[in-house]
């Protein structure tokens, strides 16, 4: 990096930090998936986690969930790796259609395929010689795509920027589609029903335990033993994009109970999926990690 790059990306850095923070499945959705899958940690995974969180994180996974989100300006070709969009109406993800980033072109940039990417490079944890990547940004890359792929107007249409181009009301507040998933049910949620975002995380997890405990072990799986799965994710959430987030919600509409009140519990329990896959996920990195150096022994 020239110095004239270096004293352009601080700069940017710099006048960044002086925005009001903008809320992208916003900062609480992306905590709350972290905070759930963190607590579902086996022990090498765990102890992963622990080595790659840098410092600063103080072992908690969920400080540094949206880490990503502060790097689209800064690294461009990150933001394609956020969503995956599909064409009007179509209600589910195909791979060849829908994985590319819509402001270059370039097929196979999408939030699945990055996934498959981070998983990857997450595979050669404690290999020899050391993976060329920085291992820590490939976990904090992960764990926010893994929320993101879940929040169904990641996987809207791509001629509204899932929904980012539908401006709505949500109760009195103007307010775009695309953001009231990300955000705004979540906040109405926790206002409304819970002392702080610690006290909703129990009451998902609460869930996790009881209503979707028979399910679970679903959400966990992923045929032919693949380590993940992420186009099944993408298409659970192209077809609750039609199904919830699109359904009565077309531009100009005012948002208000009745579609809070519909729509809440399919946040919940994309927020649980989101959690309990990352999990799951990161689980299987590790264990199968630590399963291929035993064998040195
Ligand atoms: C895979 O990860 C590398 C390192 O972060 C990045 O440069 C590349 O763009 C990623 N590709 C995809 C499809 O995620
Ligand atoms: C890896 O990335 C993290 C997060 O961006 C950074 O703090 C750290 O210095 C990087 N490590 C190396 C060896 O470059
Ligand atoms: C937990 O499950 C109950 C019963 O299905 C439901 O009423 C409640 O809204 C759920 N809470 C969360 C946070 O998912
Ligand atoms: C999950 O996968 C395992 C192994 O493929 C299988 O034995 C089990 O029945 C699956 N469980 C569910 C709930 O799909
Ligand atoms: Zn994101």
């Amino acid at each position: 990096m020239g110095c004239y790059r270096v004293v352009q990306v601080v700069a940017i850095v710099s006048f960044m930090l002086l925005l009001p923070k903008t809320h992208a499945w916003g900062e609480d959705g992306h905590a709350i998936v972290c905070k759930i899958a963190q607590g579902r940690l086996n022990s090498a995974a765990a102890a992963a986690v622990k080595k790659l969180l840098p410092k600063s994180a103080n072992n908690d996974l969920a400080s540094k969930c949206s880490w990503a989100d502060s790097l689209k300006v800064v690294f461009p070709w990150s933001s394609a790796l956020h969503y995956a969009d599909t064409p009007d109406n179509a209600c589910n993800y195909k791979q060849t259609r829908d994985c590319v980033d819509l402001k270059t072109g370039i097929k196979g940039r999408c939030v699945v395929s990055a996934i498959t990417n981070y998983t990857n490079q997450l595979l050669e944890y404690g290999s020899e010689p050391k993976s060329k990547y920085n291992l820590t940004q490939s976990l904090l890359f992960i764990s926010h795509f893994m929320g993101d792929i879940h929040q169904p107007l990641h996987c809207g249409f791509a001629s509204d920027k899932g929904g980012n181009d539908i401006s709505v009301h949500w109760y009195k507040r103007k307010q775009n589609l695309h953001h009231i998933w990300d955000a705004s049910i979540i906040e109405t949620e926790v206002e409304r029903f819970y002392d702080d975002i610690d006290d909703f995380v129990d009451a998902i997890q609460q869930n996790i335990t009881k209503t979707w405990a028979d399910e679970v072990e679903e959400w966990e799986n992923c045929s032919n033993d693949d380590i993940s799965c992420p186009a099944i994710y993408a298409s659970e959430s192209a077809a609750d994009a039609c199904k919830w987030a699109y359904k009565d919600a077309s531009e100009g509409s005012v948002l208000e109970d009745e579609y809070f009140f519909s729509r809440f519990p399919i946040v919940n329990l994309r927020l649980a999926q989101g959690g309990v896959r990352l999990a799951a996920t990161l689980n299987r990195i590790f264990e199968t990690q630590s399963a291929m150096s035993m064998q040195f022994i």
